[in-house]
């Protein structure tokens, strides 16, 4: 039986993937930090892992003294920890490439066979954004690396929309642009079975997005019909939605490059190769009963 280290467990994608392990017949060791999140279930109905883990190790990948023989007795890291919103503590330099780096070294000194490690698609055309950076950066070392690889591009997550039926309900919208750019987000179970399939792929990087296409404001608008509300719209021109990403820079860097993802985000076009089975109907529908 193998045995998988996988590294953000407790994330929205991390919960999903630990499942799909399971359900392969894998050994499932999970990498957490806060052993609070370890026993609840996780946002927007990501499974509790507590019981599909068959062992647990409590560390923080910024803190390479937590992390000696983490990898020890591995076949396969599975590595999707990032930091997706600020901490203000940490920067995404810290989290997402050398907490990365930090768990590669033990991967490398116990003798793992693969590192499947999750960036984001599209990542050349958003080297301004420093999360991108990161993620990119730790890329080139992974696959510099002697250990296999399979780099894993998603489009944005289900959970990364999640609040839309909840922001209709409270009656107020807001989009930046024309709503016209297209993108295919993905639910975290049909990710998670193509992180898995690539432990035995050949190939060093995947693209995948969900099976459906939408424009952001087809988006928006499935969300208001779910939630059976004509809520505020209001679309925010860029010229307003950069000025304000700017003005926020001058007083905090975190925030800063947050709003800067979603600026970028709302002028490209990001449609990857489909995948998948789950539906944003579906998908808002659940959240409809978490808005109440
Ligand atoms: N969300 C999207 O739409 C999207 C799209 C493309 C790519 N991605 C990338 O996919 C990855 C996963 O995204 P996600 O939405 O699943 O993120 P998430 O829910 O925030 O999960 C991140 C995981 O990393 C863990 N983590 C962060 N810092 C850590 C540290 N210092 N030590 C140990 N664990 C740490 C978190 O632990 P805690 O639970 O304790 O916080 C959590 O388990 C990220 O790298 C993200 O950039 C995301």
């Amino acid at each position: 039986m193998k045995r998988v280290l996988v590294a953000g467990a407790t994330g929205y994608l991390g919960r999903y993937a630990v499942q799909e392990f399971k359900k392969k017949g894998y050994l499932v060791r999970a990498l957490v930090r806060n052993p609070e999140k370890f026993k609840k279930p996780g946002a927007f109905f990501a499974p509790a892992i507590e019981d599909l883990v068959d062992e647990v190790v409590y560390a923080d990948a910024t803190m390479p003294e937590t992390l000696s023989g983490i990898c020890d007795g591995v076949d396969v890291v599975f590595s999707s920890l990032g930091m997706i919103k600020p901490d203000f503590v940490h920067t995404v330099f810290d989290v997402d490439y050398q907490g990365n780096m930090n768990i590669l070294d033990q991967a490398i000194k116990a003798g793992v066979g693969k590192f499947v490690y999750v960036s984001v698609f599209d990542a050349h055309r958003m080297m301004n954004i420093p999360n991108v950076q990161a993620h990119e950066k730790f890329v080139k070392e992974l696959q510099a690396s002697r250990i296999e690889s399979t780099i894993i591009r998603p489009n944005g997550y289900f959970s990364e929309i999640g609040q839309f039926v909840a922001r209709a309900k409270r009656g107020f919208m807001f989009w930046i642009g024309d709503g016209f750019v297209r993108s295919n987000p993905i639910h975290g179970a049909d990710l998670a079975e193509v992180c898995v399939q690539a432990v035995d792929g050949r190939e060093r990087e995947v693209e995948v997005g969900g099976p459906e296409v939408f424009t952001y404001y087809e988006m928006v608008d499935l969300a208001c019909e779910i939630a059976g509300e004509k809520p505020l719209m209001l679309p925010l021109p860029f010229w307003l939605a950069d000025g304000l990403v700017a003005a926020v820079g001058l007083f905090n860097k975190e925030v800063h490059d947050v709003a800067l993802f979603a600026t970028t985000l709302s002028k490209i076009d990001v449609v990857s190769p489909k995948y998948g089975t789950r539906r944003l109907r579906d998908f808002f529908t659940q959240c409809r009963l978490l808005a109440g």
